[in-house]
């Protein structure tokens, strides 16, 4: 028999089919000469109820060892509910046990687990409404991106995880040892010579593939990235991770106007995707973690960003009413409270801020004709602050060297990087969507480590 999907039942079952499903067992019903089972395999909030009758054989026998958490396998036909609650279900023919989960260990049973308690759980965690739902949009996101890329004719293309280079000049890397191609043995490594690096200088986790995204879009035109980075940033806070993933789309022949206009549409159509594709675990983000999340999605959807230069910025954050911890002068760097201000409060929506000081941007950056700003722009949202940091690319050989040596780099370790300006050299911009805040902020979870199935963080990496 043709294994059915949960899902798609719950969508377009009919009375009379008969079909097989395989998942988990979510709760049992005990009722006079006959049991409910509520069972979910995953594809859909939803779970699908089983009746299985004391005339199934071994009817006791199986209830017994069927408890919260076994693994079944029903094979029935689908009849009209007569219950409240669905409109179908599955009457079981034969009912197989692949593993039972022992009530008295098993720690997910029927009630509210606390997402702290959930991550301490990882592994098990995915089974739960809110994860599911989490998962489940973390993935329609991912459809979302390449869909958007691949309809405009840009290329993916896999930029590597270990480099040289670090892209944002902010020494948070992860350095990499023991690239020597010596096994590490099973028990105890003090026989290893750590002394040979795998790249006769040191190697990092990559925290962007920017550069070499520039690389192939000198080549394709309009490229993107789309994999995991690292940060070796000591930050214990609800939005930032040691390993994330980043989309990065890198244009040639456009300026910080053409990149603003493409986040903007990119970010616009992710979310009518998703609340097209996952309607019902939109619903319940809505209803149990924020109640704004179908708001702020249909605003986004229909409402133009704001944009306004960090100048401006500065203005409004020293008019503000509000005592910052940090103050704001023009020069320094927004924090997180100053970008929340901004997007939560003065302006209730999404802005682009852009036009900031040289002093506290990346070296690539585009030095602008009053040599104190750089093009570059983030997007502030509502509860996250910065989703997107972009720029356009300083694409002048000269400007570019003095910038490297400015902020104490060496042109010697950039040469390829310098020689695109050398060969072919165009105006080209870019932007970074960290994907984790995306699906933060698309679901309303309020912890970045509830919407990546593994967090790496300062104290976590349990597995
Ligand atoms: O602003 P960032 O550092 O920009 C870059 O890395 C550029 N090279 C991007 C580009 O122009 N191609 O990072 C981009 C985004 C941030 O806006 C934020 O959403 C996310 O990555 N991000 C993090 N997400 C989770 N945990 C962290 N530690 C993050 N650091 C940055
Ligand atoms: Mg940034």
């Amino acid at each position: 028999m043709l294994k059915s999907r949960i899902a798609e039942i719950l969508r377009t079952g009919q009375p009379d089919e008969s079909l097989l499903i395989q998942g988990w067992v979510r709760t049992k019903r005990e009722l006079k000469g006959f049991a409910f089972l509520e069972v979910n395999d995953g594809s859909s909030l939803g779970n699908l109820q089983i009746v299985i009758n004391q005339d199934l054989p071994n009817y006791e026998g199986i209830l017994k060892q069927i408890n919260t958490g076994a693994s079944v396998e029903v094979s029935g036909v689908l009849v009209a509910s007569q219950g409240k609650g669905q409109r179908i279900e599955l009457k079981a023919d034969v009912l197989k046990i692949y593993g039972d989960a022992d009530p008295e260990t098993y720690p997910l049973q029927k009630k509210r687990h606390s997402f702290e308690f959930l991550r301490t759980i990882a592994h098990l965690r995915s089974r739960t409404n809110s994860f599911g739902a989490v998962f489940r949009v973390r993935n329609a996101c991912a459809t979302a991106i390449h869909q958007f890329f691949q309809e405009r004719d840009f290329l993916w293309v896999h930029t590597p995880i270990i480099t040289a280079s670090d892209c944002e000049g902010a020494g948070e890397l992860f350095s990499v040892t023991n690239l020597d191609f010596k096994k590490i043995p099973r028990t105890g490594n003090q026989d290893i010579d750590y002394s040979q690096d795998f790249f006769s200088k040191p190697a990092y986790l990559t925290v962007s593939g920017q550069l070499e995204a520039e690389i192939m879009a000198m080549a394709f035109t309009n490229v993107y990235t789309f994999g995991p980075t690292f940060r070796a940033e000591n930050s214990n806070t609800s939005r930032h991770l040691a390993e994330f993933w980043m989309v990065e789309p890198e244009m040639a022949f456009c300026d910080l106007e053409g990149d603003m206009d493409l986040a903007e549409e990119f970010l616009k159509y992710i979310f009518k995707y998703v609340l097209e594709t996952c309607t019902q675990d939109m619903e319940f983000f809505n209803e149990r973690i924020d109640r704004t999340v179908l708001e702020t999605a249909d605003y986004i959807i229909s409402n133009q960003f704001e944009r306004l230069s960090y100048t401006d910025a500065v203005k409004f954050l020293e008019k503000a009413d509000v005592k910052f911890d940090y103050p704001v002068t023009w020069g320094t760097d927004l924090q997180s409270e100053h970008e929340r201000y901004l997007a939560e409060q003065l302006f209730k929506k999404p802005v682009v801020v852009t036009d900031y000081p040289a002093g506290i941007k990346a070296f690539y950056m585009r030095l602008s004709d009053d040599e104190k700003t750089v093009r570059a722009m983030d997007i502030l949202v509502p509860k996250i602050g910065e989703i997107i940091g972009g720029s356009q690319r300083e694409e002048r050989l000269d400007v570019l060297e003095k910038r490297v040596l400015d902020q104490g780099m060496n042109p010697e370790d950039l040469w390829w990087y310098l020689d695109l300006r050398r060969y072919g050299t165009v105006p080209h911009a870019g932007f970074g969507l960290g994907f984790e805040r995306l699906v933060q902020f698309m679901t309303g979870m309020g912890n970045i480590r509830d919407v990546i199935p593994f967090p790496r963080t300062p104290q976590s990496a349990e597995f």
